[in-house]
């Protein structure tokens, strides 16, 4: 019941903004329209420089149950190596101060959905087998990460279409 009333009260908002929405898909940047704007994080964290040590994607994001993030790594992971390796630079002292005082290092996100978009992680990688690249770029080859693949919803329904995905508003937006 509280089912059926939520998906009524967000149509009728969807059909509303239906030529809008399209008119903003028309006008969809592609990839390499994103614009290239590094996001400043708290820490200089390099996925080149980490990634060249042989670690896998989801050594750090793991991916957990229910499967819709990625997550980040816990602290206590990057101290395995830099309570050694670095430890006297200011920004692994930074590092271990988060840690043992059991905060996590506050990431600034660089791909966000609104709250109305249901994404999964899990559904991509494992069930559909894409590959983090494709959505996330050359990340291995990345000293800072910015947004350079896109997230719009002409982006997703255009990867849904090519692989034969469904592409119903309810799959995005009101799955039951
Ligand atoms: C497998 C070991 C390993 C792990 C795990 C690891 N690092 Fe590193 N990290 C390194 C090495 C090696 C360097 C390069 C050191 C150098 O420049 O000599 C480095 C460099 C850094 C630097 C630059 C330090 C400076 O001042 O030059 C930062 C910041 C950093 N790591 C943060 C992290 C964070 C955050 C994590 C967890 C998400 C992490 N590292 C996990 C090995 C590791
Ligand atoms: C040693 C741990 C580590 C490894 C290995 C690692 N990452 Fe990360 N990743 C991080 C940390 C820490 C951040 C947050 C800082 C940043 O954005 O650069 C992050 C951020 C990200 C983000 C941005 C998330 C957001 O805020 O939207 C993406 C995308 C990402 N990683 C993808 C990858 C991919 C793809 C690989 C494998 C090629 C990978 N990562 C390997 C630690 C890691
Ligand atoms: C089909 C496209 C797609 C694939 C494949 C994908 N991602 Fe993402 N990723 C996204 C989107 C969209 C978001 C924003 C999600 C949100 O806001 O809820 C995101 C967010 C993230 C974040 C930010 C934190 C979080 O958990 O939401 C990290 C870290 C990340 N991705 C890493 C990865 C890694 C590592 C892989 C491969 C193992 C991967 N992604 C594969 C599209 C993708
Ligand atoms: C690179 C191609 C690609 C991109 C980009 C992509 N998807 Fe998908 N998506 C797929 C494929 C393939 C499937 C699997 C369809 C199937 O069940 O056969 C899928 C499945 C889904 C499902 C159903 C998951 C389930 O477990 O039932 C949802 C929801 C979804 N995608 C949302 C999104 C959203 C939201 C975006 C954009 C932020 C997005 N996708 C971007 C390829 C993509
Ligand atoms: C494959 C996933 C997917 C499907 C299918 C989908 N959407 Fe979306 N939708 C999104 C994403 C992602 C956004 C957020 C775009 C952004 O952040 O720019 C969005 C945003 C919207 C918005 C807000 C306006 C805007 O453009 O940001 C409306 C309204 C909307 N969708 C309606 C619909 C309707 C109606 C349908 C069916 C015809 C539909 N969507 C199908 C992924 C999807």
């Amino acid at each position: 019941m509280r089912g059926m009333l939520r998906s009524r009260w967000w149509l009728v908002v969807a059909v509303a903004a239906i030529p809008w929405a399209l008119s903003r898909s028309a006008e969809s940047p592609g990839p390499a329209a994103v614009a290239p704007v590094p996001v400043e994080q708290p820490l200089p964290y390099s996925h080149k420089t980490h990634i060249a040590l042989g670690l896998q994607c989801r050594d750090c994001h793991s991916i957990a149950e229910p499967g819709f993030l990625a997550g980040y790594p816990a602290e206590s992971k990057c101290m395995a190596c830099h309570s050694s390796i670095k430890a006297d630079s200011p920004h692994i002292q930074r590092l271990a101060e988060f840690e043992s005082g059991g905060e996590a290092v506050p990431w600034k996100r660089v791909y966000r959905v609104p709250d109305f978009v249901w994404f999964s992680h899990a559904s991509h990688v494992d069930d559909a087998a894409v590959e983090c690249e494709t959505c996330h770029g050359p990340v291995a080859e990345r000293e800072v990460l910015f947004q350079e693949k896109p997230t719009t919803m002409a982006s997703c329904m255009e990867c849904h279409a090519r692989h034969n995905a469904p592409n119903d508003c309810d799959l995005c937006h009101d799955p039951g």
